[in-house]
């Protein structure tokens, strides 16, 4: 699962004669060209103001300049990229930027080259270099035929900076966050007939390996904590479901920890009440909350945050077959609340009912916020720009908006009433799993809201934003990894120490 894009440093080099590589040089808005690319210029011997005159080049965001078998050094092409006034720019800027120059790079088959980057801040050239990565991944283990691999693995990038701890040091911070994006999006790229619960549940395994501690509760073990709400979505599937708890104690000992929950439905069929075929496909993303909820965990662990984090993965296979729960069914949650069945394809809130419920009564989270690919309605709603935001906390929300403002994965904040509480009461059971068509994304967050008590929680609604997504700078996955970076700036602003 690694791509072969490689980000070092090197110290100012004394000879660009030697140097094999081909070289890019990022420069500034305007004609100046300043620092080490200026030397490189020296060593060429044009002069930089009349080559970039000649061909239009004023060094604007985006553009790029081409020099083609420039004298005197061994590297057969110069590019230089405008970047434009970088005090101007925000991160994301510059992650966009490295993911424009990666597609240039692709574009030209180069395979080893060295980026002049001396003038920049570390903090950009960090934000720079995780796009780059970001846009260079590609998800192609199933191709067996070289020739429909769309490119070669070969790029390798060295960046030339002017204080290489510096820049060592924000690198490796950006490339936490790049680390988790890339596991959330493998595990969402992943076919349903290899990625079942106890495969995802052996991902989280995994990250004991970075000082995470990992459980793993069996269908058993939810049974004995009578767990009826998630295991009935699982009952139809040979795959035995799995809960996937994972802790990581970066903070204070006693200090309470904050919980993400995460909707792993590794394959919605919809159940007895089954979709239709048209895009069923899909439905292999329907894990994507517990996807971007493992993605932080990774992110977390990697830049070894100081602060107390529980993550907790609801893994199920919804399918159906004789054994499968149906419509009419009235199933008791770990909460002792029943829910009347009415239709099996609104699975999601089932498996989030316990889960949100026994991360609550285990671990008295500080704050607990779910993710999920919880209803098509959210979709109506909000197209695939914004994901759905209901919380039940103001500073939660607005904390959560910001961190999205910033990563550009985009929250809308949707009501949470208890108008809308009497359309999910049931004849039968304490409520029911659908509210009907009307308000479809609230009618769920009203539901998840009965689990959760009255600890601060917010619920995100990624059915829109979490796969198929369109193809842009800084990602050409069909999963784009929707959630990691977001969850990750949410924490690193506001909990902790
Ligand atoms: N996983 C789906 C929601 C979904 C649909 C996510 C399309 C991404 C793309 C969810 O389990 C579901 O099927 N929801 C139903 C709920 C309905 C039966 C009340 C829906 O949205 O249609
Ligand atoms: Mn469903
Ligand atoms: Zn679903």
């Amino acid at each position: 699962m690694k791509n072969q894009l490689v980000i070092k440093n090197s110290k100012i080099l004394s000879s660009y004669s030697k140097i094999t590589k081909n070289i890019v040089i990022l420069t500034s808005s305007g004609t100046k060209l300043l620092g080490a690319g200026k030397d490189l210029f020296d060593v060429i011997g044009v002069s930089y103001k009349k080559t970039s005159k000649a061909a239009n080049f004023t060094g604007k965001k985006g553009q790029m300049l081409d020099l083609l078998t420039p004298n005197n050094i061994e590297a057969n092409r110069v590019l230089i990229f405008g970047i434009g006034e970088e005090k101007s720019k925000s991160p994301k800027d510059f992650s966009k930027l490295g993911g424009a120059i990666i597609h240039q790079l692709i574009s030209l088959k180069q395979e080893d080259v060295i980026i002049i980057s001396d003038e920049i801040e570390p903090a950009s050239l960090a934000k720079m270099a995780a796009g780059m990565k970001l846009r260079h991944y590609k998800f192609d283990k199933y191709k067996t035929k070289k020739s429909d691999k769309k490119r070669s693995d070969k790029l390798s990038i060295t960046f030339q900076v002017e204080n290489k701890l510096a820049a060592d040091k924000a690198i490796k911070a950006e490339m936490a966050i790049v680390e988790g994006t890339i596991l959330a999006r493998d595990l969402m790229n992943e076919p349903p007939n290899i990625l079942g619960p106890v495969e995802f549940a052996k991902q989280a395994s995994d990250l004991s390996k970075l000082g995470v501690e990992v459980e793993i509760l069996t269908d058993k073990e939810m049974k004995k904590l009578k767990m009826g709400a998630l295991l009935a979505v699982g009952q139809g599937s040979v795959r035995p479901s799995r809960l996937a708890i994972m802790r990581w104690n970066g903070g204070k000992k006693d200090k309470a920890p904050i919980a993400f929950v995460g909707k792993g439905v590794v394959f919605d069929t919809g159940g007895i009440s089954i979709k239709p075929a048209g895009s069923m496909e899909d439905m292999k993303g329907d894990m994507g909350g517990a996807a971007a909820v493992i993605g932080l965990m990774k992110t977390i662990a990697l830049r070894k945050a100081k602060t107390n984090i529980v993550a907790v993965l609801g893994l199920v296979e919804n399918m159906p077959d004789g054994n499968a729960y149906r419509p009419g069914d009235i199933i008791t949650s770990m909460s002792g609340q029943t829910i009347e069945v009415i239709n099996t394809d609104a699975e999601g809130r089932l498996v989030l009912a316990d889960a949100l419920w026994y991360t609550n009564e285990r671990f008295k989270p500080k704050l607990m916020i779910n993710l999920a690919t919880l209803t098509g309605a959210i979709m109506v709603g909000l197209g695939q720009e914004y994901a759905g935001l209901f919380s039940n906390n103001d500073k939660l929300s607005d904390n959560l908006f910001a961190a999205g403002q910033k990563t550009k994965e985009k929250l809308w904040r949707m009501p949470l009433s208890k108008e809308y509480d009497k359309l999910i009461d049931s004849r039968f059971a304490d409520m029911k799993n659908t509210g009907g068509r009307y308000g479809g994304a609230i009618t769920a967050a009203q539901f998840l809201q009965r689990f959760v008590k009255d600890t601060a929680w917010a619920h995100l609604d990624i059915a829109g934003t979490a796969f198929a997504v369109k193809s842009d700078e800084t990602n050409t996955s069909w999963a784009p990894g929707f959630g990691v970076a977001l969850l990750n700036r949410l924490v690193l602003d506001n909990y902790e120490e």
